[in-house]
């Protein structure tokens, strides 16, 4: 029998023309043009996992977007592991920006360049890829199932009634989610902490109409000058949140927990060049990795209202609005801080204006143990295929269900992600490396020998 490794190296054409083919659909779950297209890549999922040798493959339909479901069952004496992904994918806008359009994957420099190729169908389809090596090499050492969802960057609505409306099914021993990120090809990472999200939208209302800005400009309120203002004192001179009971509940980490965090290799000349920034900012007393970790924040995602058309107009807008995210740490609530943030942003409001504001999605914040079985099953895959022992990093992104797997099926989850921050996720240009690809696949073979047992 051929080594996982050389297996690859003979099928890797065939496994990247393959994800191209899943590149090419533009499974945008936010754009309702798209619909179809969600749906075309969610088939495209189903098949490749029937061809991989997946039984009872599915396509489970949601109020929303459908789910693919797989398993592969070997012996119900062995360990399951739940494989958790999404085919679903961002907008690409700004799509000037783009260097090779977003849905057709080019390979420039050893990565792969399209929408999703990092974030999430090229880790999704490592795994497609690992069952299948698995089942031609008739070594499959853990039962496996898959529920690969097409809602997750839009806030998998529709996820939580699924797993609640079907535990049977989704029985397993842990959660396995490649979607996050590592170190780099040099030094592996397991993600052993995500932050949990509130996401709001406002709209800041002043005059009944768009008003001549030299006739009233100076006597009526400016609904974008107010939502600036507002918005600048959200923010304290120390870089942190200035919204009454913000900080009340957030997780402080012991000052070993934090020294170990900061131990990470990070080089924070290299991260401001990557970025073209001259200085880093954020709040006072916290080092980058902790800012980005295990801090909360709030960040303005777009801010519109008035003219933004060609030349100058001059007007005194009616409305103004802003898209605000604030990214959460542990114990922190959302619903607690969508609350927190309606009563204080509304406070804020002069009487000149009148304030909206709505909730978008959200989640908690996750922390994953790093004494599990699963998680030193994952460890000891890097060990062997990488030669070097991972180290536990908290990411700043989210991904809400981690937190909801442990509330309703009491599972954990181990995040081997393989992507890198520089990957571009949600920009123009995202890419992933082939090397990232290939031996993430190589990797999930491991884990999977690791944690069955069978070496
Ligand atoms: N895969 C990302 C989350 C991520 C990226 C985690 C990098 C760690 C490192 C996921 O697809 C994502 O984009 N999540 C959203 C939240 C979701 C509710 C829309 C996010 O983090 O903004
Ligand atoms: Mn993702
Ligand atoms: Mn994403």
């Amino acid at each position: 029998m051929s080594t996982v490794k050389d297996h690859i190296e003979k099928n890797k054409e065939k496994y990247l023309s393959e994800l191209f083919d899943l590149l090419r659909i533009p499974s945008v779950s936010a754009d309702s043009k798209h619909k179809d297209d969600v749906r075309k890549a969610a088939l495209f999922v189903m098949n490749k996992l029937k061809e991989a040798g997946a039984d009872k493959v599915e396509l489970m339909e949601t109020g929303g977007h459908p789910i693919v479901f797989g398993e592969k069952t070997v012996d119900p004496s062995r360990p399951t592991v739940l494989v958790y992904g999404h085919y679903d994918v961002q907008p690409p806008d700004p799509l000037a920006l783009w260097n090779s359009p977003p849905f057709e994957p080019t390979v420039r420099d050893g990565k792969i360049y399209a929408r999703g190729s990092c974030d999430d169908k090229g880790q999704v389809y490592m795994h497609i890829k690992a069952l299948e090596i698995m089942i031609q090499q008739n070594d499959v050492p853990c039962n496996i199932k898959f529920m690969i969802e097409g809602e997750e960057e839009v806030g998998s609505a529709n996820l939580g009634a699924f797993v609640k409306a079907n535990k049977a099914r989704l029985k397993a021993d842990v959660i396995l989610i490649s979607d996050t990120a590592l170190i780099s090809l040099n030094q592996p990472s397991i993600t052993v902490g995500l932050r949990g999200l509130s996401y709001m939208e406002v709209q800041v209302t002043g005059p009944n109409r768009d008003l001549h800005s030299g006739v009233y400009g100076g006597a009526v309120a400016n609904p974008v000058n107010v939502l600036c203002q507002m918005i600048a004192s959200l923010h304290d001179q120390n870089g942190r949140v200035n919204i009454p009971g913000f900080y009340d509940d957030v997780a402080e980490l012991s000052t070993a927990d934090r020294a170990a965090l900061n131990k990470a290799p990070f080089d924070l000349d290299e991260y401001k060049k990557e970025l073209g920034i001259a200085e880093v900012q954020g709040e006072r007393g916290y080092t980058t990795l902790e800012r980005t970790g295990i801090r909360p924040t709030l960040d303005v995602n777009g801010i519109w209202g008035g003219y933004t058309g060609e030349g100058a107009k001059t007007v005194l807008p009616s409305t103004a609005s802003a898209k605000i995210s604030m990214r959460l740490v542990p114990n922190q609530h959302p619903d607690k801080i969508t609350e927190l943030f309606t009563r204080h942003f509304k406070s804020i409001a002069p009487r000149s204006v009148s304030v909206n504001v709505i909730a978008h999605h959200g989640g908690e914040a996750a922390v994953t143990p790093t004494d599990s079985t699963a998680f030193r099953a994952a460890a000891r895959a890097f060990e062997e295929v990488w030669g070097k022992t991972p180290i536990p990093t908290r990411d700043g992104g989210s991904i809400p269900i981690v937190a909801l797997f442990k509330k309703e099926l009491g599972l954990d989850t181990v995040l081997m992600g393989f992507g890198l921050d520089s990957d571009a996720l949600h920009s123009p240009n995202e890419h992933y490396g082939i090397q990232n690809f290939l031996i993430g696949i190589e990797t999930i073979v491991a884990f999977h020998r690791q944690f069955g047992g069978t070496r």
